[in-house]
């Protein structure tokens, strides 16, 4: 177990801690809006499934809002948060100013830039092909690659400057998955892989490594930071972190393949894919022990506290979406759940399940040790609440009606056959998406008290010793 994080104090002035929290804060409102936004896409293609003729426009069609619900929730919303927090965990947990906040501004309007000319490309019907999630035209990907490069920048010169003896395992997770994403979206623009069986491939190793590589691993750095923080307990075992962290590594780069299973793809890079999904079975249940341990007999503290309900349900969304992958990555199953709506449940109980979740128990538990400032009790309660039991409904339907759906087309049924039995399911998601959405409005409000609103009760920054959590 590390300690030395804990021995130092903290060299974060008065000035420096007013900046880290308004770096922190202006992330999180950014971040929030591409969230309201974004959903209030989701949920106007979730009723065009009931009424497919509603704003028939070129510029309301489904395949122009698609690209865009699933761009702006992974790069205007997950990406602009988790850097927001990121910059708080390395700042803290090294008990150093960031190594610049002027770095850490530019970062947000490159990715803001990025996330709004994408937008309007997508919209104009400007769009990069059958690439998922890099369908923004290549230029404006540059741009967002040129804010990462900003941010692996400025989250390792903090890190590298920290007054503390060790580099605490949540940067690991951080700065390990931004340096990741760099490579990966390079590679995603490479010219020679744009075409073919190249195109296939790359297209798989974007798409995994892009929730693999990027969102799962800073999301588990947060976890890392935020549970012995609200817990005031070291994390059970910091060895089993740093074994997740390279078997996750080791693992996650190869399954691309999965996306692709029966494709003119190499049948032994198929097979691979599978084995190695399998194994990836090492590094989630591995770190899912480590978090669901360190939370181990303290029931009475998760009943009374949203922020470590929110890492609960995200724990529990990496442990089971992550599973669920592996067991739909074999072919006999791949065989009925592949294009289905089953896979689009599989999108949102890991990106919205653990991902989100993981973003908002982070965000209540630091914004306001940042900020001063905390949301109520109704508003966390209603936000919790309304979240959980419309993620459930969403994901549920479309994981009943995705294997009906799948069924329907291995028994040769009338394609028509499989869109009437879906029905029900479509309508079923459709009001969990709006309980969902709710809830994003909630979310807001709350982020509005954390940042805008009136001094409450939390302890003032200056007063709580950077890198405790580590402890
Ligand atoms: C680590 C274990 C995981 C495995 C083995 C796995 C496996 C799979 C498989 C086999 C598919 C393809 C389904 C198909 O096309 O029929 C898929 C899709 C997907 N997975 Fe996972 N998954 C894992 C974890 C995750 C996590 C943690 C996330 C999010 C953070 C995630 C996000 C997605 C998304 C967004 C898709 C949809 C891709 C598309 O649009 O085609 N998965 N996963
Ligand atoms: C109110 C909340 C939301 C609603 C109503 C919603 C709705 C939808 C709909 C209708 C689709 C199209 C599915 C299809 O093509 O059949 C979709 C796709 C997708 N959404 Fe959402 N969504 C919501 C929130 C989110 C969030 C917060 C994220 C990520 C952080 C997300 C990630 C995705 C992904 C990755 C896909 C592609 C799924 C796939 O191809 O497998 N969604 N969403």
């Amino acid at each position: 177990m590390q300690t030395g994080v804990a021995a130092h104090h903290s060299s974060l002035g008065e000035k420096d801690n007013r900046a880290l929290a308004s770096i922190f804060a202006a992330y999180t409102v950014s971040a929030t809006l591409w969230l309201l936004f974004a959903t209030a896409v989701g949920l106007l293609l979730a009723y065009k499934f009931g009424a497919p003729d509603f704003g028939a426009g070129a510029w309301l069609t489904f395949g122009r809002l698609r690209p865009i619900h699933t761009n702006a929730t992974f790069y205007g919303w997950a990406s602009v948060a988790l850097v927001g927090l990121a910059y708080y965990v390395a700042a803290r947990s090294s008990r150093i100013a960031l190594y610049s906040v002027k770095l850490a501004w530019i970062g947000l309007v490159l990715f803001n830039v990025a996330a709004v000319a994408g937008t309007v490309a997508l919209d104009l019907g400007y769009n990069d092909g059958n690439l998922e999630y890099r369908e923004w035209p290549w230029p404006i990907r540059l741009v967002f690659l040129a804010a990462l490069v900003v941010t692996a920048w400025n989250l390792i010169a903090t890190v590298a400057r920290r007054s503390t003896d060790d580099i605490y395992l949540s940067n690991w997770y951080t700065i390990g998955g931004v340096l990741w994403t760099c490579i990966v979206a390079l590679v995603a623009i490479l010219p020679w892989y744009q075409y073919g069986l190249g195109q296939v491939s790359v297209s798989g190793y974007y798409m995994h490594n892009a929730v693999g590589m990027w969102f799962t691993p800073l999301a588990l750095g947060i976890f890392y930071y935020a549970l012995p923080r609200l817990l005031s307990r070291p994390i059970y075992s910091y060895a089993l972190g740093v074994f997740a962290f390279w078997t996750n590594l080791v693992f996650y780069p190869i399954i691309g393949a999965h996306h692709f299973l029966f494709s003119p793809l190499p049948w032994w890079l198929q097979t691979t894919a599978i084995v190695f999904s399998v194994a990836m079975l090492v590094p989630v249940w591995g770190g899912s022990a480590n978090f669901l341990l360190t939370m181990r007999g303290r029931v009475r503290d998760l009943t009374h506290s949203y922020p470590l309900m929110f890492i609960l349900v995200g724990v529990i969304g990496y442990l089971v979406g992550s599973t669920q992958g592996t067991v739909e990555a074999f072919r006999s199953l791949q065989e009925v759940w592949h294009l289905t709506n089953f896979t689009v449940g599989h999108s949102h109980l890991t990106m919205y399940g653990f991902v989100t979740f993981a973003i908002w128990g982070g965000v209540y538990a630091l914004l306001p040790l940042a900020t001063g400032k905390e949301p109520g009790r109704l508003g966390l309660m209603l936000h919790f609440w309304m979240a959980v039991v419309g993620s459930f409904i969403y994901v549920i339907s479309l994981s009943i009606g995705g294997t009906i759906q799948g069924l329907d087309w291995k028994n040769g049924l009338p394609f028509i056959q499989s869109v009437v039995d879906m029905q029900e399911y479509y309508v079923w998601r459709g009001v969990g998406g709006a309980l969902m959405f709710l809830s994003h409005i909630v979310f807001a409000w709350n982020v509005w008290r954390m940042t805008y609103g009136r001094a409450a009760r939390v302890a003032p920054i200056a007063a709580l010793p950077a890198g405790e959590a580590a402890a």
